[in-house]
């Protein structure tokens, strides 16, 4: 990250960090790179699709990935706000919680139940014991032990697939669109993987900010009281999230190949694009590493280029919209029982995500709250 930032502070929008490697920071270059389907389709180095999808890999993910729109395109915000409360309710409170593992907790059932139209208590312990042994996995024990745990994720999904009887599922609407059942099980283990880890660290880091956000707790709390039912029309906690994804990218960097040249870059060049740095550069955003939802409320659009929490181009999350929407539900329900106090800072990470590593908060029943 540090060599990073050194190559964007040099004032050029693209630079050749190593042989054949080119860091992309310059907006109208990262926003027209990414989003050019020719140059840019093929992704390197990241870890999504993580499934083996056969030789013609890349076509069969695209053709899922316009196939799955029904199921994304509804997020399925009373189910995710049920979800939510019920995890929520069974948090002690007062207690010193680990952010990061709550934020897993809720996400990862909101995200199986949007996915399967239906709840499942397997499939999330097992995608995260899978990605908690990915990153573990430098010995051969290690590797062996994430072949077990990908070989029980994936006969668990089969499993699914094979029994379920939710019409509005990913595996019924793939199914239904003629893909066989290799195919849906690697699709259903692809949004599984992908909308765990990452979208929990968007969660964690919120947190985290409302925690040493006093002032904009309060308003986003009282925002979500006012509104009790499942909605996730909550201007404030939606503008927390965005502020939150500005700050705290989970992806942040991203690579691509170029299947074809463009302009000075030869085909096969390797782009680096950091949304971390393009968030916060100086010349784009006023107080670039402050905190401050509230940029984010009335007509406020970044320029392009300037905010890619999702990525952009043929590429970009599938997910990102229902993906908001359920975070600002599963926010406002942590916000109506519990207040959230700092305890451990976090040690902000930048391996395979940027995440707020060994982050502990203390939490407080919102009904206990002496009135004023
Ligand atoms: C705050 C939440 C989320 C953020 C910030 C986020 C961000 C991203 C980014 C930046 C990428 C592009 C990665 C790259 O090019 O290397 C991506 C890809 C992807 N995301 Fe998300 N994501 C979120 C939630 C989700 C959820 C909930 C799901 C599934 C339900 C999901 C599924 C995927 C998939 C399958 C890809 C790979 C797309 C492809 O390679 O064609 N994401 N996401």
């Amino acid at each position: 990250m540090l060599r990073w930032s050194a190559a964007a502070r040099s004032g050029d929008g693209i630079v050749e960090v190593e042989p054949g490697v080119w860091l992309v920071t310059d907006p109208g270059e990262t926003e027209r790179l990414l989003a050019s389907r020719d140059a840019t389709t093929a992704r390197t180095g990241g870890r999504t699709p993580p499934t083996s999808w056969g030789p013609d890999g890349l076509a069969t993910w695209m053709a899922v990935r316009s196939a799955m729109r029904p199921v994304l395109a509804v997020p399925g915000i009373a189910a995710a706000a049920d979800q939510a409360r019920r995890i929520v309710a069974g948090t002690p409170a007062p207690g010193e919680v680990d952010a990061v593992a709550l934020s897993v907790r809720l996400v990862s059932a909101v995200t199986a139940r949007h996915l399967l139209g239906e709840p499942s208590d397997v499939l999330p312990p097992l995608v995260e014991r899978e990605l908690v042994l990915a990153g573990r996995a430098r010995s051969p024990l290690g590797r062996l032990r994430l072949r077990h745990a990908q070989r029980a994720t994936r006969t668990a999904i089969l499993a699914h697939v094979r029994n379920t009887s939710s019409p509005d599922g990913l595996p019924a609407v793939l199914a239904e669109r003629g893909f066989d059942e290799h195919t849906v099980t690697s699709a259903v283990r692809t949004m599984l993987l992908s909308g765990h880890h990452v979208p929990a660290t968007a969660l964690a880091w919120a947190l985290h900010e409302l925690a040493t956000h006093p002032d904009v707790q309060r308003d986003a709390r009282a925002e979500a009281l006012a509104h009790a039912g499942p909605t996730a029309d909550l201007p404030l906690c939606r503008a927390v999230l965005r502020e939150t994804l500005r700050l705290h990218p989970p992806v942040w960097r991203l690579r691509r190949r170029l299947v074809a040249p463009v302009r000075d870059l030869p085909a096969g060049a390797d782009l680096l694009f950091s949304p971390y740095l393009n968030h916060r550069a100086p010349d784009r955003w006023s107080e670039p590493s402050r905190f401050r939802p509230r940029r984010w409320t009335g007509d406020f659009r970044p320029a392009p280029g300037t905010y890619l929490p999702f990525a952009l181009g043929p590429r970009t999350c599938p997910a990102a919209r229902p993906a908001l929407a359920q975070l600002t539900v599963v926010l406002a329900a942590v916000l109506r029982a519990h207040h959230l106090d700092p305890h451990r800072a976090p040690v902000p990470t930048f391996d395979v995500l940027h995440a707020p590593r060994r982050l502990r908060l203390r939490l407080r029943p919102v009904a206990a709250e002496p009135r004023t």
